[in-house]
């Protein structure tokens, strides 16, 4: 397995990858029912290609060719609110309902402030195919984001986990726990949770590592 920076060549087949894992398997995609194995989703492509051309993201290709995993990184600024827009755009309520979410707990917490930084290294997807899982590509698909992160001069790395298998990894990897949010206590007006996710996931942890 090799593992490379995303040159534009391959954006076509990211979106590809992503459409038959990531866009319907990862938590909140799923709860929000957000489209079938295989479907496109107009608002969650954007996301993934104005992601991609901020020149961070990684994927792992086989010796075929073969896309097996990537991760999705992503360059926030400190005068950007780049959920807000997102979701001003939208029309999709199911996208809505999760980037409320994203936005909801990223409200709760100012980097730039915090950390007196004026850039900060976003990890926005991660997506293994389901035929690679358990072989350590995530693991690896994180290792080298840091390296990249750290190449380029952040100071602090975020992600937003949404599931129990993101959380793990990414605090075996060092990242600490800012804020977190059980999905349980995520309720709409009559104490509904908005977004029924499955188990094992319960929560979304707002996560973060220093490296500066
Ligand atoms: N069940 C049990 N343990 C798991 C599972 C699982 N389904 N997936 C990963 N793990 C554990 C592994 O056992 C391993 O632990 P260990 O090091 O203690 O042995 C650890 O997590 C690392 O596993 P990897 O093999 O590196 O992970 P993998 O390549 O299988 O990818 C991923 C994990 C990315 C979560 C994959 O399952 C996936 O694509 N899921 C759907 C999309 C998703 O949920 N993405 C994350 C959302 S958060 C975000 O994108 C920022």
């Amino acid at each position: 397995m090799d593992y490379k920076l995303i040159t534009p060549e391959y954006y076509e087949e990211v979106i590809k990858h992503l459409r038959n894992t990531f866009f319907s398997d990862e938590p909140l995609n799923k709860a929000a029912n957000l489209c079938e194995k295989g479907e496109g989703n107009p608002d969650l492509e954007l996301h993934s290609y104005k992601t991609l051309e901020d020149n961070l993201s990684i994927m792992a290709i086989t010796e075929d060719d073969e896309i097996a995993g990537v991760i999705l990184n992503g360059l926030v600024r400190a005068d950007q609110n780049a959920c807000q827009k997102k979701l001003d755009l939208s029309s999709d309520e199911n996208f809505k309902k999760i980037f409320n979410l994203l936005n909801y707990i990223n409200s709760k917490v100012n980097f730039f402030d915090i950390f007196n930084i004026d850039k900060l290294f976003d990890i926005r997807i991660l997506s293994v195919d389901s035929k690679y899982r358990g072989r350590g590509i995530a693991k690896n698909l994180i290792e080298h984001s840091i390296k990249i992160a750290k190449e380029f001069n952040f100071e602090i790395i975020k992600a937003d986990a949404t599931g129990m298998f993101s959380q793990k990894l990414l605090r075996s990897h060092g990242f600490d726990i800012m804020t977190e949010l059980y999905y349980d206590k995520y309720v709409d007006e009559f104490g509904k949770p908005i977004l029924k996710v499955e188990s094992p996931h319960i929560k979304l942890q707002l996560l973060y590592k220093k490296i500066a």
